[in-house]
C-alpha cells in the first residue's frame, strides 16, 4: 500500500524520469557502436533505476526559477556517470554482486570486459553529452566542472570504501561520513547544483541547494545502509544483508540502527530547512527529499 505521501512523491518522479529517459535513449541510438556494446549500455542504463538525480536536479531547476526541461541534459549526464559507477561498483573485484534493478548486473549478463567497457563508456558519454548538447558554451564549461569534480569524489569515495587509505588520526565516524559524502553524496550534490547552473540560478540560490543537496546526500546513503540491514533483496532489487561480512563501515555498524535512524531525521530537517527561503518553488524539492528518507527500495 502506498501512502499519499509517497503517491505524491512517485507522481513528481514521473515527470522527469520519462523525460529523461528519452534523452538517454535518443542520445545512444545516435551512436555509432559496435551491438554489443550498444547492448551492454542499454541494459545498464535503460532497465530501470529510480532516475533520482534526473530528479533531483529538475526540481532544484524549478526551485531557481527555471523549468525542469531545461535540466535534461544534466540531469542524463549525471545519471550517465551513475550509472556506470553502479556497474563498476557491482564488479568482482569492487562489491562482487549479481543483483541490480531487480535483474543479474552487467557482468554477470555481459561478462566482466564488456562491463568494464560498457562502465568506461558511459563515463565518457556523460561528458559528450554535455558537449554536444545547445547549451550556451559557459554553461557546458560549468556542468563539466561540477561532473568532473563531483566524479572525482565519488570515486575518492569507492577508493575508501573499498580499499581505505585514510589520514591516519580519523576515527570510524569520520571515516563513515567521508565516505558516504563522497561516493553518494557528491554526486546528488552535482544533480542539484546542475540542475541550478542549467537555469541560470543565482548565488544564493545556488548555495541554498548545495546544502540541501548535501544533507539529502548523506541522507541518502544512511538509507541505503539500513535497507541492507533490514530490506529484502526481492523488494529493493539488490542483494541485502552484504555490508557487514563485506567488513563495510556503515552507519548501523558504527552507529547502531536508532541513532542511525535519528541522523536520517536530523539531516531530512536541515535539508528541508536550507531551501525554505526559496519559498514555494522548493515544495517539490521537500516532497522529494522526504520520499528519500522514507523510501524502501
Ligand atoms: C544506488 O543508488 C547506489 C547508491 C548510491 C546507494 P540508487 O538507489 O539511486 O539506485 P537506482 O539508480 O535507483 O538503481
Ligand atoms: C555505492 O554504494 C556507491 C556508488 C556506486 C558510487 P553501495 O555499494 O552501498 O551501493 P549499492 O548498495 O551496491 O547500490
Ligand atoms: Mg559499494
Ligand atoms: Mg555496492
Ligand atoms: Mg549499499
Amino acid at each position: 500500500m502506498t501512502s499519499p505521501e509517497e503517491q505524491a512523491a512517485l507522481q513528481l518522479l514521473e515527470r522527469p524520469r520519462q523525460s529523461v529517459d528519452d534523452v538517454l535513449r535518443h542520445f545512444i541510438d545516435s551512436l555509432e557502436l559496435p551491438e554489443t556494446l550498444h547492448h551492454a549500455i542499454e541494459y545498464a542504463l535503460l532497465g530501470g533505476g529510480k532516475r533520482l538525480r534526473p530528479a533531483l536536479a529538475w526540481y532544484a531547476g524549478v526551485a531557481a526559477g527555471g523549468s525542469g526541461a531545461q535540466t535534461l541534459v544534466a540531469g542524463a549526464a549525471v545519471e550517465l556517470v551513475h550509472a556506470f559507477s553502479l556497474v563498476h561498483d557491482d564488479l568482482p573485484a569492487m562489491d562482487d554482486d549479481d543483483l541490480r534493478r531487480g535483474r543479474p548486473t552487467l557482468h554477470v549478463h555481459a561478462g566482466e570486459a564488456m562491463a568494464i567497457l560498457a562502465g568506461d563508456a558511459m563515463l565518457s558519454l556523460a561528458f559528450e553529452l554535455i558537449a554536444r548538447s545547445d547549451l550556451p558554451a559557459e554553461q557546458k564549461l560549468a556542468l563539466i566542472n561540477e561532473l568532473t569534480c563531483s566524479t572525482r569524489h565519488m570515486i575518492v569515495g569507492q577508493v575508501h570504501d573499498t580499499l581505505g587509505g585514510f589520514a591516519p588520526d580519523l576515527n570510524d565516524e569520520a571515516r563513515l561520513r567521508l565516505i558516504h559524502q563522497n561516493k553518494t553524496g557528491a554526486l546528488l550534490r552535482a544533480s542539484a547544483r546542475m540542475g541550478a547552473i542549467a537555469v541560470g540560478a543565482d548565488a544564493h540560490t545556488l548555495d541554498a541547494l548545495t546544502r540541501f543537496a548535501d544533507c539529502a546526500g548523506l541522507m541518502f546513503q544512511i538509507v541505503d545502509d539500513l535497507l541492507d540491514v533490514r530490506g529484502s533483496c526481492e523488494h529493493v532489487g539488490k542483494r541485502t544483508g552484504k555490508d557487514e561480512s563485506a567488513g563495510k563501515l556503515t552507519f548501523p555498524l558504527v552507529l547502531g540502527i536508532t541513532a542511525s535512524e535519528k541522523e536520517i531525521e536530523r539531516l531530512l530537517e536541515q535539508a528541508k530547512q536550507s531551501v525554505a527561503s526559496l519559498g514555494e518553488r522548493a515544495e517539490p524539492l521537500m516532497v522529494l527529499v522526504e520520499y528519500l528518507a522514507r523510501r524502501t527500495r
